[in-house]
């Protein structure tokens, strides 16, 4: 697998991702921080600047393409910095595989790559977070070491969010 940050001429591959995500019904696309609702250069532009430096709410963080054999097979969101009260919010990785590439595995190898990235910053655990009915989400973070600290209604709408910790 290829990891990369997204450049400029990325913009036809991710726009044929998003693309299989609407033809699957599928209306958010995991861990693109705002890819649809913003220009395709302003966000790559975001994406850098949230490397280099971070921004103000999310500290510095990284969002990789992840390539196999030249096809775009998902994205992944570590967000190593992020201030404590966030953390325990949404987690400190996100991530999504295009629809026609899912059961193959890689969810769980981009998990391991993003936790071998966490370690290398010098964290020492990381906070996972899926909704409980999110059972794909909630094997992937097991098989990766995942054990269970909390289940809540966090938005008040009965769907019940789960925290997991991965010690690294
Ligand atoms: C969650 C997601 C990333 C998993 O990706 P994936 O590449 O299919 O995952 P993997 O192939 O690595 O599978 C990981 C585990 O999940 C299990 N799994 C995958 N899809 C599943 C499903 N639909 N139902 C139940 N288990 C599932 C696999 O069996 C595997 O466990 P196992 O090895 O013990 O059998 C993918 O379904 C997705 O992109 N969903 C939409 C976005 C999303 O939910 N992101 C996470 C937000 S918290």
């Amino acid at each position: 697998m290829i990891y990369r940050l997204p450049e400029i001429h990325d913009q036809d591959e991710l726009q044929n991702y998003v693309q299989e995500h609407c033809d699957h019904h599928e209306a958010g696309i995991s861990a693109s921080m705002g890819l649809t609702s913003s220009r395709y250069s302003d966000w790559v532009e975001k994406i850098h600047q949230n490397a280099l430096a971070g921004d103000e709410l999310w500290g510095k963080s990284l969002l990789y393409l992840c390539f196999d054999k030249g096809r775009l097979i998902g994205l992944l969101s570590i967000r190593y910095n992020l201030p404590e009260s966030v953390r325990n919010q949404y987690g400190d990785i996100g991530y999504g595989v295009r629809p026609s590439e899912r059961r193959k595995g890689y969810a769980s190898g981009m998990l391991r790559y993003a936790l071998d990235v966490c370690r290398e910053k010098g964290m020492d655990m990381v906070i996972l977070g899926c909704y409980k009915d999110n059972l794909a989400s909630a094997a992937t973070i097991q098989k990766n070491g995942g054990v269970l600290i909390k289940e809540n209604d966090d938005y008040g709408e009965g769907r019940i969010s789960q925290y997991y910790r991965i010690n690294l």
